[in-house]
């Protein structure tokens, strides 16, 4: 393919819109989606399919909607991409946005709102805390002094989670009470995982792993009691999920649920699941007794689904079919989720996609996070991978959500360790199975981070790497960070920052000796560009072939189709030179 036909064929396909789910307020289906350029909130009506888009600039993120209105609150970047937000608030009706809370320089986490109060979660260079604003006028509540996200609001407490007791293993609630200005933390037992509490008057439902699993529990906050949440079906029994990514309480005060297990999910009602073919579920709501989920898989982009709970009937009303010149690509592709041992006897459950028909120059993946992992979901790198004629191998290394707690806690203190190893041995596994003949290594943030250390330190495993969004030095990357991403990295080093410079692909640098494609943005405040061009000045003098692309006017996150090429794009141009499939 020609580099003007791939262009062509990659704007295509980064057009290709997602559509996640937020909510439904009174009368709308609400969700975000890049369908028009940017990531907007759009509100679907669901009788006459009619779709608003409510705003013209990219949200990053919605408070969940609430059912007694039609008004939503949501976040805009402010700083091209450097993520200083402020919140806005919109009509899914009538589409009039209105500025609602006016701050500076604060990166903005959780948001939630209660009648006319917002509340949210907030970092700056120097600090984290806890606001509230009503009719414009904030109030800082309590600095938090343990990295922490809110995840609801009520006219009474403001809840949330996060890493309370400075335990890098383990989270904890916080309950503030809006009446005494008190916080209270909990957790049912002291270094258990406790996750996304949401709250019912006094009552709070979240995620805990302390019966050994992680599993929906609520909290009574007058009673001091913690039971099961409430379900009359047992489905969820039986499926045994290891993780719940989505639950909320229901308006007759039942539990709805999404359930995931091995890169797929399902939902729940009330315990019992709502049938859906296989692939993964981003999010759900309810509204008029019609349950709304976004369903997905490796080939099949984002949908959204109607489906009536009470005989099962499914309607998609927001469709996404594969445009021609795409679809054929992906006819005979098929997804599945293997096993492999690692170094030590442990098991690394891997994405794969082929389909090819035969051995061929392979892509490992890396995923970000790395408390993240790669689904049974649409995925913009993968599905350019599948769109260009490779196989892949996605690992889910040690330290990938889906797997269970003790599994995720794995990289807590020795990120770019073992979880290294695990990524080599994928890449040696697609080799002795059939898949790889040859495998370049590529990867967005933490992903970036794993390929330019896998290229200093395994330089013969790999024939080429992509890096985007990398960390090339963790100590500069600390020093640069805002209160959040510093707690972040502590975490992640479980406080051993004596570790940095061995961690670091800087130190490694020297090893390096295949084809690099490095892609950084100028507005990158989690994984700064400046540690990265002091890497690339590196390769630079050592005479190693490398591309570097600097993204202007961009930050982290992706907020347009435009923005997903400008990483895309020369990721796919580079791979075409280097590593021809
Ligand atoms: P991401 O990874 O979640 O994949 O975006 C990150 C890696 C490093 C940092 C932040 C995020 N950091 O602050 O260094």
């Amino acid at each position: 393919m020609s580099l003007a036909d791939t262009a062509k064929s990659l704007e295509t396909l980064t057009k290709i819109p997602a559509f996640l789910l937020a909510g439904s307020t009174k009368d709308r289906v609400v969700y975000i989606s890049n369908e028009d350029g940017p990531y907007s909130l759009w509100s679907l009506d669901c009788k006459s399919g009619s779709k608003l888009k409510m705003t013209s600039e990219p949200v990053e993120q919605a408070a969940t909607p609430r059912h007694e209105c039609n008004e939503v609150f949501y976040t805009k970047d402010t700083a091209k991409g450097a993520e200083f937000h402020k919140i806005y608030k919109n009509d899914t009706i009538q589409r009039k946005e209105t500025l609602a809370v006016d701050v500076q320089s604060m990166r903005i986490e959780g948001l939630a709102t209660a009648q006319d109060m917002i509340a949210f979660t907030g970092a700056t260079k120097e600090e984290m805390a806890l606001y509230t604003a009503k009719s414009g006028s904030l109030e800082k509540r309590t600095k938090l002094e343990a990295l922490a996200a809110l995840t609801d609001a009520n006219p009474n407490y403001l809840v949330g989670y996060g890493w309370l007791e400075n335990n890098p293993r383990s989270n904890e609630l916080f309950i503030f009470d809006l009446s005494t200005g008190q916080m209270q933390e909990y957790t049912p037992k002291l270094g258990s995982v406790n996750k996304m509490p949401v709250l019912n008057g006094s009552r709070i439902l979240f995620e805990s792993d302390f019966t050994g699993k992680n599993r929906l529990h609520v909290y009574d906050l007058e009673r001091h009691e913690v039971h099961d949440a409430p379900c009359a079906f047992s489905d969820h029994l039986a499926y045994d999920a290891t993780e719940h990514p989505y639950f909320d309480w229901m308006d007759d005060g039942k539990v709805l649920f999404v359930g995931k297990r091995d890169g797929e999910a399902k939902v729940f009602i009330d315990g019992r699941q709502v049938p859906t073919s296989a692939g993964y579920i981003w999010g759900a709501t309810l509204l008029n007794g019609k349950l709304y989920v976004t369903h997905t898989t490796v080939i099949q982009p984002h949908r959204i689904l109607e489906i009536d709970p009470q005989t099962s009937q499914t309607r998609v009303v927001v469709d996404n079919q594969l445009p021609p010149g795409i679809r054929e690509k992906f006819k005979q592709r098929q997804s599945r989720l293997v096993r492999y041992q690692s170094f030590d006897g442990r098991n690394v459950p891997a994405l794969v996609v082929d389909g090819t028909g035969s051995p061929r120059r392979t892509i490992t993946y890396i995923h970000g996070g790395p408390w993240s992992e790669v689904l049974n979901s649409w995925e913009r790198f993968v599905a350019s991978f599948i769109l260009m004629g490779y196989n892949i191998i996605a690992p889910n290394y040690r330290g990938s959500t889906g797997y269970g707690e003790d599994y995720r806690n794995l990289d807590i203190g020795d990120p770019g360790g073992d979880d290294l190893k695990d990524i080599a041995l994928a890449a040696q596994w697609a080799k002795e199975n059939g898949l790889a003949t040859e495998n370049a290594i590529v990867g967005y943030s933490y992903g970036g981070y794993a390929t330019l250390l896998a290229l200093g330190k395994e330089p013969e495993v790999w024939s080429c790497g992509v890096a985007g969004a990398p960390v090339a030095d963790w100590k500069e990357s600390h020093q640069m960070s805002d209160a959040e991403y510093r707690s972040f990295i502590e975490i992640l080093f479980d406080h051993k920052t004596e570790l940095f410079e061995d961690r670091s692909p800087i130190t490694y640098v020297k090893n390096v000796k295949k084809p690099m494609c490095i892609i950084s943005s100028q507005n990158d405040s989690r994984t700064p560009m400046r540690p990265v061009l002091r890497y690339a000045m590196n390769l630079l003098d050592q005479g190693v072939k490398f591309e570097l692309h600097s993204v202007p006017e961009m930050g982290h996150l992706w907020r347009t189709s435009e923005e997903i090429l400008s990483v895309v794009y020369p990721t796919i141009a580079f791979l075409q030179r280097q590593f021809p499939a």
